[in-house]
């Protein structure tokens, strides 16, 4: 598994601040569509650096958040410890397909730059949706995708990514049960890490109903 589908260790730990560098546009257009409230309980799939809780997420009610990696958990909780020593936030280490809360706890799931490196695709769709309250709402950011007019094939291999176009996403999210589906694209960002051109990020929102 690559570095940036499980970062792990000193190095893991360095990617995970420079991806969250490298992410500045992803976060934001996926910020817009997320549009936290303070009372809005956020859960993060898959939240690496946990630079992005930090940023943008601190003044919501409620922070909770999934990585498979021991190290995003330890860094995350590091990054945002005030948060965590006050109750506010809390960090677990385990897989998306599996969340470990109950029905109905969130206003609001993220998954930026991640959906892409899922196995369980469907699985983790279904336990998203439960975990939402009714009316909450879901918003996968990719930058990579089947829409973006890129040959990915390298990239596919090299990272075992799965990518989606908009199309697909429609169908994957109506089947888990979710409703109001928006798919929007946004334009040429450049990451610094690779000098790397993202020429149609994809944002999904979703609702459960
Ligand atoms: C490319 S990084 C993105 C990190 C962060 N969202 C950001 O944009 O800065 C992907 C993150 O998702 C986590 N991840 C990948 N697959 C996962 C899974 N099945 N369950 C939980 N976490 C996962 C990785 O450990 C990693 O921290």
């Amino acid at each position: 598994m690559s570095q940036f589908a499980k970062p792990i260790g000193f190095f893991g730990k360095t990617l995970a601040k420079g991806m969250a560098r490298g992410h500045k546009e992803f976060y934001k257009n996926a910020l817009k569509a997320i549009n936290p409230t303070k009372d809005d309980k956020y859960l993060e799939i898959g939240f690496g650096s946990g630079i992005f809780i930090k940023k943008y997420m601190s003044h919501v009610s409620r922070i909770a958040g999934i990585d498979h990696s021991d190290d995003m958990v330890k860094l995350a909780s590091d990054i945002n410890k005030k948060l965590v020593e006050s109750g506010k936030a809390e960090f677990k280490q385990g897989n998306a397909s599996s969340l470990p809360w109950d029905d109905n706890e969130f206003t609001v799931v993220a998954a930026i730059e991640v959906f892409f490196f899922l196995n369980e695709t469907e699985k983790t769709l279904v336990e998203i949706f439960r975990v939402l309250k009714p009316g909450g709402r879901l918003i996968i950011e990719m930058a990579f995708n089947k829409d973006d007019g890129v040959d990915h094939k390298k990239y596919i291999k090299k990272m075992n990514l799965k990518l989606y176009s908009g199309e697909e996403m429609e169908k994957l999210l109506k089947k888990a049960g979710f409703n109001d589906i928006v798919i929007d694209y946004f334009e040429a960002v450049w990451i610094p890490i690779k000098g790397y051109i993202v020429p149609k990020g994809m944002v999904v929102k979703a609702i459960k109903k």
